[in-house]
């Protein structure tokens, strides 16, 4: 028992030694063209799906999908949230995949989380992805707003699909539009396949225009 005992303490010390040598001596690949190791990009997914479902705030979205408030959500997420996450399927964002974990285009490919959930992420962000916390730059009531908007994405009244695309292209909205270019093969290997998936999406509709993607809207009561 006493030997078994001492095996575990020395594997265990041996584990941390490893692991501050690994870090001191510079051998933890932090650039983020490095993709994550699949057991680091899985175990930081069970992390944020649990610790927002424990946080998020219960109910549904308090906006309701009135073209007054998709439109609102429609121009302040071309201000605040296009730049990384893109326009409608045939404007990805051009830093997409320059992010690791990569951006999700979440107005193209509209998440199926509740909306609660949705809002919790984009009002505190998620930690070392290059998702920032926007609680204090925009209101609760905006936030919201701009949910509402991105659940509807798919499926906007006219006359907001053209505040949209006002927006995303007045003089002063951030540069959102498709590569030029397909990624070199060299590029292609350093991608995960979650980054392949999404370029081969994007090269798809650059070749033969957006596939409407199905989409149920959020139960209402
Ligand atoms: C600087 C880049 C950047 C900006 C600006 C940004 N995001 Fe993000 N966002 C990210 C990244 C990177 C992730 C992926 C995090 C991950 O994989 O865990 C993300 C993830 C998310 C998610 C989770 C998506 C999912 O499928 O679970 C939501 C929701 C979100 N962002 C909403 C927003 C909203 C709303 C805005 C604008 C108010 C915004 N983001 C602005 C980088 C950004």
């Amino acid at each position: 028992m006493r030997k078994f005992l001492t095996g575990v303490v020395v594997t265990l010390v041996a584990f941390a030694v490893g692991a501050l040598l690994v870090v001191n001596l510079g051998w933890y690949p932090i650039g983020a063209d490095n993709p994550p190791s699949s057991l680091e990009r899985a175990m930081a997914n069970r992390a944020v799906d649990a610790y927002v479902g424990r946080h998020a705030p219960t109910g549904d979205n308090p906006i309701q999908p009135t073209v007054a408030n998709l439109t609102a959500g429609a121009q302040d997420y071309q201000q605040h949230c296009a730049l990384c996450h893109g326009g409608n399927a045939q404007h990805p964002s051009p830093m997409r995949d320059h992010f690791n974990p990569p951006v999700p285009a979440i107005a193209a490919h509209i998440p199926d989380d509740p909306d609660a959930n949705l809002f919790w992420v984009t009002k505190h962000g998620i930690r070392m992805t290059g998702m920032p916390a926007w609680g204090g730059i925009l209101s609760d009531n905006q936030i919201w707003t701009i949910i509402a908007f991105i659940k509807h994405a798919n499926q906007l009244p006219p006359e907001v699909q053209t505040a949209w695309h006002d927006a995303a292209t007045s003089a002063t909205a951030p540069l959102v539009a498709p590569l030029a270019s397909a990624p070199s093969a060299a590029d292609q290997k350093k991608l995960t396949p979650e980054q392949r998936e999404l370029r081969q999406a994007e090269e798809e509709v650059r070749q033969h225009g957006p596939q409407p993607k199905p989409h149920t809207p959020p139960k209402r009561k």
